[in-house]
């Protein structure tokens, strides 16, 4: 059963009548350029066929009730009067609603039936898609004009500043503006985007190593506040307007990680771009190698690999047809990402996926991708 069908049957079935609305919003996968994004670097993600669902029907007394159909759970809130609670799934929906009433929006309530397909902690973006799939229900429901480039910066503002992860923009705008069929760069400095095709004869597959980032989002934090100090050595705006020789010349002035942190980011803004570059050409080999570089340099550099998404990349790398993999998302666990040639596309699944139970004892998921539209709204059947 789709997940548009599932949700419809649910919300009948608790409220007595068909939802209203639907709406739908993709996670993502990256394919290059991480941890730019809090840098005014450069991504190049395309959102996935998995996303989350909402439907609903809107309620006029300034309360929010939904229930997850994954987490058999239910939660309600007065719009008017929001407190956090610790770590619920709630918080995103009720972030979102915070968000766009401190953009001085005037909202709308509803009951929600939510459910999703994209894996929680899977550094697929389960969260920026459920922000923006919420956001989509208030902007229809209170007649608020959709952009896609401001809904994004509303919802990453309730990450930020709801939720208390100091994430980039990156998550927000794929699941905003994604593309049908395509992957986009986005410019994470003035949020314009270019599309961007796969190389003709190839596919995206993710491999989930099945761990997940832990519940602390410590790590994270800790690499935003060392791209800082590497800003504050370097005297420029940030990350993006640093290159390679000018961080060589305040090697002194800071510290080893620090150093190693912005080598990871001004190297990677410079693969992102030239990945462009090479999927325009259709230069899969190229791009595949731009992909294993940007892995050895999370891994060597960055480190927000854990031995599970190594793993899962080398073996993958390793595989007749892969032209390049590399962890994807934050890091800290979840999935790693492979360009593969699409006539090996199968084998490559069922080998990658052997070798990973061999070695770790885990099975691992392994799916092809699309690349999917952004945020949208359903219309209700
Ligand atoms: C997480 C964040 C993004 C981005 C990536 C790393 O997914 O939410 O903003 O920083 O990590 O590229």
């Amino acid at each position: 059963m789709s997940l548009q069908q599932r949700v419809t049957d649910a919300f009948t079935a608790q409220f007595g009548e068909p939802p209203t609305l639907i709406t739908r919003a993709p996670g993502r996968v990256n394919l290059i350029g991480e941890h730019t994004d809090y840098n005014d670097g450069f991504v190049l993600p395309m959102a996935i066929d998995r996303a989350v669902w909402i439907a609903l029907r809107p309620r006029q007394d300034g309360y929010v009730f939904a229930h997850s159909l994954e987490f058999n759970e239910s939660a309600e809130f007065l719009l008017a009067e929001m407190v956090h609670r610790h770590g619920e799934w709630a918080e995103y929906i009720k972030g979102v609603a915070w968000s766009l009433q401190e953009n001085g929006y005037e909202l709308i309530g509803w009951d929600g039936i939510v459910t999703s397909d994209v894996p929680v902690g899977a550094s697929l973006s389960s969260s920026a898609a459920f922000e923006l799939a919420s956001a989509r229900a208030f902007s229809e429901l209170s007649d608020i004009p959709w952009d896609p480039a401001v809904m994004a910066k509303i919802c990453q503002r309730a990450e930020n500043e709801w939720v208390g992860v100091s994430s980039g923009i990156m998550d927000q705008m794929i699941s905003a503006s994604g593309v049908d069929g395509e992957a986009l760069l986005i410019d994470c400095r003035d949020l314009s985007t270019q599309r961007v095709t796969v190389p003709a004869g190839t596919v995206v597959i993710v491999m989930d190593t099945m761990t997940r980032r832990e519940l602390s989002n410590s790590g994270y934090n800790d690499r935003v506040r060392e791209c800082k100090l590497a800003v504050a050595a370097l005297g420029v705006k940030a990350l993006r307007d640093a290159t390679l020789p000018m961080l060589d010349s305040v090697r002194h002035q800071i510290d080893d990680v620090v150093y190693r942190r912005a080598r990871h980011v001004i190297s990677e803004d410079e693969r992102t771009l030239e990945a462009v570059e090479a999927m325009n050409a259709g230069d899969a080999v190229r791009m595949g190698d731009l992909m294993n570089a940007s892995h050895r340099s999370l891994h060597e550099d960055y480190e927000v690999t854990n031995h599970h998404t190594n793993l899962m990349a080398v073996i993958a790398q390793g595989l007749p047809g892969c032209y390049g993999a590399r962890m994807t998302g934050g890091g800290f666990g979840g999935c790693a990402v492979a360009l593969v040639e699409a006539g090996a596309a199968e084998t490559f699944s069922a080998a990658v996926a052997a070798e990973y139970k061999v070695q770790t004892g885990i099975d691992p998921a392994i799916y092809v991708c699309r690349a999917s539209s952004g945020a949208n709204i359903v219309e209700a059947s």
